[in-house]
């Protein structure tokens, strides 16, 4: 519900803890958090099989995972060796809760170790591209070929099976690579059967989920939609709900979804804070007024904030400056409705798994603060997309007839324009330049039909000018700088190649279409070192 997609770092109070959201789910898999770089890869893996997956940090005990009622446990990877001093420990009684296990990498060696196999480090550790040669197939390996391409990354290795379980494969540095013993119903792969570089990866999981647990493989993000408006329902009863739409697609989504349960006990409100992209604020107005008929307070704040971002460049005192003005005006619009007692947001499920055990990393820049609400607002909140991963959430918003634009909406940070606007004040003229030059990047790069494959691609404009000459005019034009990256989760991001010829186009566009622009320049710079915001 804070004003941007990256959203969403949840309120205090009161709330679920991450698995129990996921409670009711009829069939689920618990997966295990070792602290692998992929574990929440492989609970998206696991629901791309049709199973819904709750994720846990290693230290919920067998007790916690029970409370679940899961058909199957898988534990993740980790970055630890099973022999360091403070490697997560395996809880035996994991493995006697009389449902499948399978251990991926680290908790494939936990398991292999617990058991009786023998892990040690190898020589040389076994790092990226691999060769599997599986030796008998099991119920694990089915229908996978005797030859395959896998992805490992461990030193530890499993040197042999424990007692009662098969050696399935191995691979030039792990004469175990995958075990399985059907009788104890445990299983276990040394290599990443959740990332691309693992063809057979999906098969794998499947042959676990489907034959190994018995799961039906009926769980889809859409599915979620009818047991979301149920639970909705019974939550907020008669009652009234407010929203703060930011245009971006998790409250985008979580509003339309409320609205589908509690029709117009719920009203969105929308802060146009000027700091939006060019007809961005009209679309939500259309799309939320025109075709979701949502009662929606639309706030034209565009003035107001001028006003108080006036003189100031620093970039931490906009951000705070747009946040609380944010909250200010949200305040006055909720006091002006009688009796709402819920507070819509489009939480997430990474968003919960990150505030449940993050291993806390230093603060960058405030974003986290910035654009959401503060604590002490006396609603209760809810949240319907607590369960769901981004990919998932632009599912059920596509399934509820979200426009494409929303559905599938780059990420955009809540002080929007703002932090685009570096080393000088932010004038309504310079935002103005900005949204032109932004206009024709989206344009240019949608026609490309690079949208979809880019994290975010947007312009900055830097307080400086820079000679050039049009025509026989010496000209003193506005510089405007092209950002575009790939990534995942934005806590890295590459720079996208855009082919020249793209970057041709843009670049005469913007020169040619928006008279102050004088200069365009291209930002090659990734992150780390760099962040994906200039500010
Ligand atoms: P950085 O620039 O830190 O950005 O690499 C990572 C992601 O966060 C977004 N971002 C923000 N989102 N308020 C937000 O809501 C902010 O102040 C803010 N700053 C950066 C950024 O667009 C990227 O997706």
């Amino acid at each position: 519900m804070s004003l941007t997609e990256a959203e969403g770092a949840p309120l205090a109070g009161g709330r679920l803890t991450a698995g129990e959201g996921a409670a009711q789910i009829a069939q689920q898999v618990v997966v295990l958090d070792y602290g692998g770089q992929y574990s929440q890869l492989i609970a998206r893996r696991v629901r791309e099989c049709g199973v819904f997956s709750t994720l846990l940090p290693h230290h919920a005990g067998p007790e916690q995972v029970q409370r679940l009622h899961p058909i199957g446990l898988i534990l993740s990877g980790g970055p630890a060796s099973v022999y360091a001093e403070d490697a997560p420990a395996l809880d035996p009684r994991l493995l006697e809760l009389g449902i499948p296990v399978l251990g991926i990498c680290y908790g494939m060696q936990l398991i292999a170790r617990e058991l009786g196999g023998t892990v040690e480090a190898a020589e040389v550790g076994e790092y990226g591209r691999s060769q599997l040669t599986v030796h008998e197939r099991g119920r694990l390996l089915a229908d996978t070929p005797t030859e395959q391409a896998c992805w490992m990354s461990h030193r530890d290795t499993v040197f042999s099976a424990p007692p009662g379980f098969t050696a399935l494969a191995s691979s030039s540095a792990s004469p175990v690579a995958a075990i399985e013993s059907d009788a104890r119903r445990i299983y276990g792969i040394q290599f990443h059967p959740e990332v691309v570089h693992t063809p057979y990866g999906q098969q794998v999981l499947r042959n676990f989920l489907i034959d190994i647990c018995g799961a039906d493989g009926s769980w889809s993000a859409r599915s979620v939609i009818e047991e979301q408006i149920e639970r909705i329902r019974a939550q907020v009863g008669g009652g009234r709900a407010i929203c703060a739409l930011s245009g971006g697609v998790d409250s985008s989504v979580a509003a339309v979804l409320v609205h589908r349960a509690i029709g117009d006990q719920l009203t969105c409100v929308f802060v146009d804070h000027g700091l939006m992209r060019k007809n961005e604020a009209e679309q939500v107005i259309a799309a939320f007024k025109d075709r979701f008929h949502v009662p929606l307070v639309a706030v034209n704040a565009e003035q107001r904030y001028l006003e108080k971002l006036a003189g100031v460049t620093d970039p931490e005192q906009k951000r705070k400056i747009i946040g609380n003005e944010f909250i200010r005006i949200f305040e006055e619009e909720a006091a002006r409705l009688d009796g709402v007692k819920f507070l819509v947001q489009g939480t997430l499920y990474s968003d919960v798994i990150e505030s449940g055990g993050g291993t806390g990393t230093a603060t960058i820049k405030s974003h986290h603060n910035v654009g959401g609400l503060p604590e002490d607002l006396e609603f209760e909140l809810v949240e319907p997309l607590r369960t769901l991963f981004k990919d998932e959430v632009r599912a059920v918003g596509a399934e509820l007839g979200l426009p494409e634009r929303m559905v599938w909406r780059q990420p955009f940070p809540g002080p929007g324009l703002g932090i685009r606007i570096v080393g000088g004040e932010v004038t309504k003229e310079k935002l103005d330049v900005l949204r032109e030059a932004d206009a024709i990047l989206q344009d240019e790069i949608r026609k490309a039909g690079l949208y979809r494959d880019l994290w975010q691609s947007f312009c900055v404009l830097p307080d400086i000018r820079a000679v050039g000459v049009q025509g026989d005019e010496r000209t003193y034009g506005r510089v405007i700088a092209i950002r575009a990256v790939t990534s995942d989760d934005a806590m890295t991001a590459d720079w996208a190649r855009l082919p020249y010829d793209l970057l041709e186009q843009i670049a005469s566009r913007m020169i040619n279409e928006i008279r102050p622009v004088g200069r365009v320049v291209l930002d090659i710079t990734s992150k780390p070192p760099g962040t994906i915001e200039w500010e």
